[in-house]
């Protein structure tokens, strides 16, 4: 059995907890959500589709024992953010955690979108996050209340990637956000984390980035030095870890979870992992050393 695939935390880490976590009906918000379910938390799950946060609020509630407040909440919209924090307030007293996982993305040449494209990911993305950190900042702000806030970004939030350019400009957003605020709101007791994942497969991220038309072309795991994609597990592990007492020293902190995938592409010579064999190293050692004897 992997080590990966099991939960991390002690049993109980998270009792007398509510997280709100946003686009928490589907893919890696669901499992995140399943998993502090699991720890003991009530967990609050935002997103358009209530009928999707009905039926993952029931599945979750029936195999975890927990309680979950499916509440619909577009997240550019600030009155609806205010309403669903009101909500959550009413109904389970209080909130300490926010995970600002909620997005939209597709892939596209950057020149064939139009100006409400470009809008839609920035808005669901950028202003989605900014929207929820708000509200719920002020909230823990003027109630003297400790907090915790967990963003979702990507790894190439520092790189940069074409064809999804809203989505990097968007997620490089929330990284300066992460760090800011990692500093601004220490002083309230509040910590702002981020995570970058690589490639987790989930339905949402896979029908907008990897068609079925490129399933033959582009394998994302090949693409990952450890020669895998991310369990969902690991992921929530990770999500669990940076929202909980267990990393009171954590803040402005962005942590990569992609198997080493964004460094394999930045490095200039990762592409001799293409030398396969000890013979093939010989033939170019030898070429080397003999390029810098003196010639005759
Ligand atoms: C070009 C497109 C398009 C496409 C939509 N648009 N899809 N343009 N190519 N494939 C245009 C529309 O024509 C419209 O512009 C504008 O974008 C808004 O589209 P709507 O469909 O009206 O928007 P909306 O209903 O709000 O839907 C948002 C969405 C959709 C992003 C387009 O896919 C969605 O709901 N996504 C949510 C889930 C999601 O994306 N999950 C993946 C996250 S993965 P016009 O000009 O016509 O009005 C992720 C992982 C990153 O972030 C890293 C992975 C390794
Ligand atoms: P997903 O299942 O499609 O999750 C996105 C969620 O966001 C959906 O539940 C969606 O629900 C919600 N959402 C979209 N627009 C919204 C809006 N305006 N208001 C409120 N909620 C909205 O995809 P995922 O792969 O799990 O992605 C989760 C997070 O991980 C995202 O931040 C993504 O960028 C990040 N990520 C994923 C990967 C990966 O490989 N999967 C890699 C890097 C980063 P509704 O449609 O019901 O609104």
């Amino acid at each position: 059995m992997n080590m990966y695939t099991q939960p991390m935390l002690p049993e109980g880490s998270f009792r007398n907890k509510t997280a709100i976590v946003t686009g928490g009906g589907t893919g890696l918000g669901k499992s995140m959500t399943r998993y502090f379910l699991q720890l003991g938390a009530n967990v609050v799950i935002t997103s358009r589709k209530i009928d999707v946060l009905k039926e993952t609020a029931a599945e979750l509630e029936a195999e975890t024992g927990g309680k979950v407040l499916p509440v619909a909440c577009d997240v550019r919209n600030y009155e609806e953010v205010e309403a669903m924090l009101k909500t959550t307030i009413d109904t389970f007293g209080g909130v300490d955690i926010l995970v600002n996982n909620a997005a939209g993305n597709f892939i596209s040449p950057t020149e064939r979108l139009s100006n409400r494209a470009f809008d839609t990911i920035i808005d669901i993305v950028l202003k989605g996050t900014y929207n929820c950190t708000l509200a719920v900042g002020k909230y823990w702000i003027s109630g003297k209340k400790q907090g915790n806030m967990l963003n979702i970004t990507t790894t190439y939030a520092f790189t940069g990637s074409g064809y999804v350019v809203p989505s990097a400009a968007a997620k490089g957003g929330v990284l300066a956000i992460t760090r800011s605020l990692g500093v601004e709101w220490a002083k309230y007791g509040i910590r702002v984390n981020a995570i970058a994942p690589g490639p987790f497969p989930t339905k949402g991220a896979w029908d907008r980035l990897f068609p079925k038309q490129f399933a033959e072309m582009i394998k994302p795991d090949m693409r990952v030095p450890l020669k895998r994609v991310g369990e969902h597990q690991e992921l929530a592990n990770l999500a669990a870890y940076l929202v909980s007492d267990y990393s009171a020293y954590v803040t402005g902190e962005v942590v990569t979870i992609d198997g080493g995938e964004w460094l394999n592409g930045a490095g200039e010579f990762n592409w001799l992992d293409m030398m396969t064999t000890p013979e093939m190293w010989d033939q170019i050692e030898a070429a080397i050393r003999s390029n810098s004897k003196p010639k005759e």
